[in-house]
């Protein structure tokens, strides 16, 4: 079925118009796919396919190199909890049991209700923090058994979730939507508990979703290098 329709097909030919090679505009037309279906559907790959006039076989080859990029129905929040050295002499093993046991699933699976899908990752490049988790890529540091099963309850009660560096945590097809669009200058997409997009205040043009470089010595990222501080 396809996806890229309707105003959604209008951010597609916008992205596309960023590009002097449009088959470099796969990538992020994966991501807006993503942010309407929840994962990368057949269908959308046709679409994506037909508009930058490649083979549905190319843009699978593509779309299948990046983590980021799901080929199954994901959660509306995907907690990564790294299994790396460090978090796991630090605890991780712990984190991610009581996880299990609160969710009810195991790494790599997706709870009933489509809430949450867990996955157990690779060293997520914040050590200092261990054990550290993303919730939809936002950083958590230094968690505890009972805090990673705190932040669940707060989101599965509908309830605001800041990072360690106090960006909410959004919802998945939110964050696909703000990496596909990133740089057009369009509506930063946040979701309804429904999961429908709704827009807000713009991006700025240099957005890049997850940069928030540290101040050092410090968990906080500067104001002025973080533009979803402002939001
Ligand atoms: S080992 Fe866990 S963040 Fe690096």
């Amino acid at each position: 079925m396809s996806v890229l329709t309707g105003e959604i097909r209008e951010v597609a030919e916008r992205i596309v118009a960023k590009y002097p090679n449009k088959r470099s505009a796969a990538l992020p037309l994966l991501f807006l796919v993503q942010s309407v279906e929840g994962h990368v559907t057949d269908g959308g790959m046709k679409d994506v396919a037909e508009i930058l006039g490649l083979t549905p076989a190319e843009v699978l080859a593509t779309g299948s190199f990046y983590t980021m990029l799901k080929k199954k129905p994901q959660g509306e929040y995907l907690i990564s909890v790294c299994r790396n050295i460090s978090c796991t002499h630090l605890g991780a093993r712990k984190v991610i049991a009581a996880a299990e046991e609160r969710l009810g699933i195991e790494p790599g699976g997706t709870t009933a209700d489509g809430k949450f899908s867990l996955e157990a990752a690779e060293c997520l490049a914040t050590c200092d923090g261990a054990p550290s988790m993303q919730i939809n890529y936002e950083d958590f540091y230094k968690v505890t058994p009972e805090e990673i099963v705190a932040l669940i309850d707060s989101l599965a009660a509908g309830k605001e979730v800041k990072s360690v560096a106090g960006d909410p945590v959004k919802s998945s097809k939110a964050i696909a939507y703000e990496t596909a669009a990133a740089g057009l200058g369009l509506p930063v997409a946040t979701a309804t508990s429904a999961g429908r997009l709704v827009g807000g205040e713009s991006l700025p043009a240099d957005f890049a979703p997850g940069h928030r470089p540290k101040v050092p010595g410090t968990d906080a990222p500067p104001e002025a290098e973080n533009p979803a501080a402002d939001s």
